[in-house]
């Protein structure tokens, strides 16, 4: 149990860590008879170490300074975008994930942008529906720029059923 936790910058040598934290909060989807999602690879050890030399992966720590949940920030057609948000199943419901996406969109805007974009599951209570909880809207189809329909190309071609995904936005308030 986790009772306590810290955000801070990802280090190098946390990066399989990283990958291990996805697959396994990942398997939540296994309750909801979403199996594909467990065989998608995790987040790839280049793209991971990009962002980290970025200073967008944030770890969030538990005890003994170990990691218990990830966000990886990239961008999408010069629009920030939360890749990959992740929270080991033994360390969820405490805010973890909550705290993460306040320090993603926190350094959004440090670093001049106006929003946050996203993909992720329709109809799942910890995807599509917890996210509209945290200001951030889906975004129409017919809205959809060139860089959002190759997020979906690129989703479709990873075996994710894209009607059943949902791009959302959240923009960023001054202060929020
Ligand atoms: C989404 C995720 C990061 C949330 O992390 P967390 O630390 O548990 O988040 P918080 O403690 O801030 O909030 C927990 C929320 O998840 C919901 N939740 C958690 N487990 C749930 C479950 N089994 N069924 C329904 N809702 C659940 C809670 O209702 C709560 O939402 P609310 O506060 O709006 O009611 C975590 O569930 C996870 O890693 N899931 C697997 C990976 C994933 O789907 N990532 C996001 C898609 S990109």
């Amino acid at each position: 149990m986790y009772h306590t936790f810290s955000i801070r910058l990802a280090r190098r040598d946390e990066l399989r860590a990283i990958q291990h934290i996805e697959n396994t909060a990942d398997l939540m989807f296994r309750r909801i008879a979403m199996p594909w999602v467990l065989a998608m690879q995790p987040a790839a050890l280049r793209a991971l170490e990009q962002a980290r030399r970025r200073g967008w992966l944030w770890v969030a720590t538990g005890a003994a300074n170990r990691a218990l949940g990830f966000a990886l920030l990239t961008t999408v057609g010069g629009e920030a975008y939360l890749h990959q948000l992740s929270v080991l199943p033994q360390a969820a419901g405490r805010g973890v994930g909550s705290a993460l996406i306040a320090t993603v969109c926190d350094a959004a805007r440090a670093a001049g942008h106006r929003t946050v974009l996203l993909s992720t599951y329709t109809g799942v209570p910890w995807n599509a529906p917890y996210y509209a909880r945290r200001g951030f809207a889906a975004i129409p189809l017919g809205d959809y720029t060139r860089a959002l329909r190759d997020v979906r190309a690129t989703e479709r071609r990873l075996g994710h059923p894209v009607w059943r995904r949902v791009l959302m936005r959240r923009t960023l308030r001054d202060d929020a």
